[in-house]
């Protein structure tokens, strides 16, 4: 990374040249219109000073110039418009294939964890020429995760999760940021994200710190340790007080109103830390809150774990596909420690 002063950041992800061509268009266009009403600006001042003898009579107004102005600034507006959006749309999805990496912020610090379990703390590793999705959470107040070299910026919100992706290109250093005033060491709450060439990257996960917990495993264990599964059992089950969790993941959950809800992130970590909020048709409520006992981190590893439990099947839940435009399958996890896990579900759920 540079460390001299630069007018504009590094240009590192694959989003840096889009968002740069439009900044610089509009930039352009700025400072073309402010020359033409300082142009117009000198020209009437001079044009009608007071000594001048020139034609002062009121005029209404002109079509003529009205039309024309509106002919030239209607397609360049509507097409900053679209390029805009063209771009927005961009930022916000993420694809498929995107490498899953979950950020919890605090005061004041950046915790992640890759899909294989690796920790990392206000530095971030990722490959180049691999899109990287971040699903983030906030432990206390609002952050904003911001990379300029990615040009990248979302806010980290307290009881939501938000996400973001990128795929940067070149290897590098760059600066990682919170971008929201979030208390007395705010302007300390800086990290780096460490991009490396596949190969590089391949290296640094295989490294000494490998044994971390997958979040999958992990999440299985506190499912365990909570005894979730006590209730949360296939309907035929017996002992089934609580929906299966089988499949939940991207499938649609019809509530006890009539209505049904997406069972994204969102939606699992609220109905674990309160189950009443949102109560699922043909239950009773009894299952207690969690808030305040289980951490963020733990409430995403019940998450990752809640999503090796199998994609909605798709008979059951057409809709789904259909309507968030899902894929049948879990996009993104990782894929041994879901066999893993799929595995010792089984095993869990013969035994009485
Ligand atoms: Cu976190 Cu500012």
């Amino acid at each position: 990374m540079n460390t001299e002063f630069q007018i504009f950041p590094d240009a590192a992800s694959t989003a840096a040249g889009q968002v740069d061509a439009l900044y610089l268009f509009l930039v352009v266009l700025s400072v073309v219109l402010s020359a033409f009403v300082a142009g117009l600006i000198t020209y009437l001042a001079i044009h009608y000073r007071r000594a001048n003898k020139v034609n002062r009579e009121y005029v209404d107004h002109g079509n003529t110039i009205e039309f024309v102005a509106m002919a030239i600034s209607f397609p360049i507006l509507m097409g900053i418009f679209l390029w805009g959006a063209k771009v927005c749309f961009f930022l916000f999805r993420a694809p498929e294939h995107a490498m899953p990496i979950t950020v919890v912020a605090k005061q004041w610090m950046w915790k992640f964890q890759h899909a294989d379990g690796r920790r990392e703390i206000d530095t971030l590793h990722i490959p180049t020429g691999q899109p990287v999705k971040l699903t983030m959470v906030s432990q206390d107040v609002i952050h904003s995760f911001f990379v300029p070299a990615f040009r990248t910026k979302q806010d980290v919100l307290p009881g939501r999760y938000t996400s973001t992706w990128f795929e940067a290109t070149e290897p590098g250093e760059y600066r990682l940021y919170c971008a929201e005033y979030c208390g007395t060491n705010h302007s300390r709450m800086i990290g780096k994200v460490i991009v490396q060439s596949p190969d590089d990257f391949a290296r640094w996960m295989s490294g000494d710190a490998a044994s971390d917990e997958p979040p999958a495993e992990t999440g299985r264990k506190l499912f365990e340790q909570y005894q979730c599964g006590t209730c949360h059992r296939p309907a035929n089950e017996e002992g089934a007080r609580g929906p299966t969790l089988e499949g939940l993941f991207q499938s649609r959950v019809p509530l006890a109103g009539g209505q049904t809800v997406a069972a994204d992130e969102t939606y699992i970590r609220e109905s674990i830390l309160r189950p009443a909020q949102k109560q699922v048709a043909g239950y009773q409520q009894i299952m207690p809150t969690y808030e305040g006992q289980i951490s963020e981190e733990g409430v995403m590893h019940l998450i990752a774990y809640i999503k090796t439990l199998g994609a909605p099947a798709a008979t059951s839940s057409p809709a789904a596909a259909a309507a968030g435009g899902q894929p049948a399958a879990p996009a993104a996890e990782p894929t041994a420690p879901a066999t893993q896990d799929n595995a010792a579900n089984d095993s869990e759920g013969t035994t009485p």
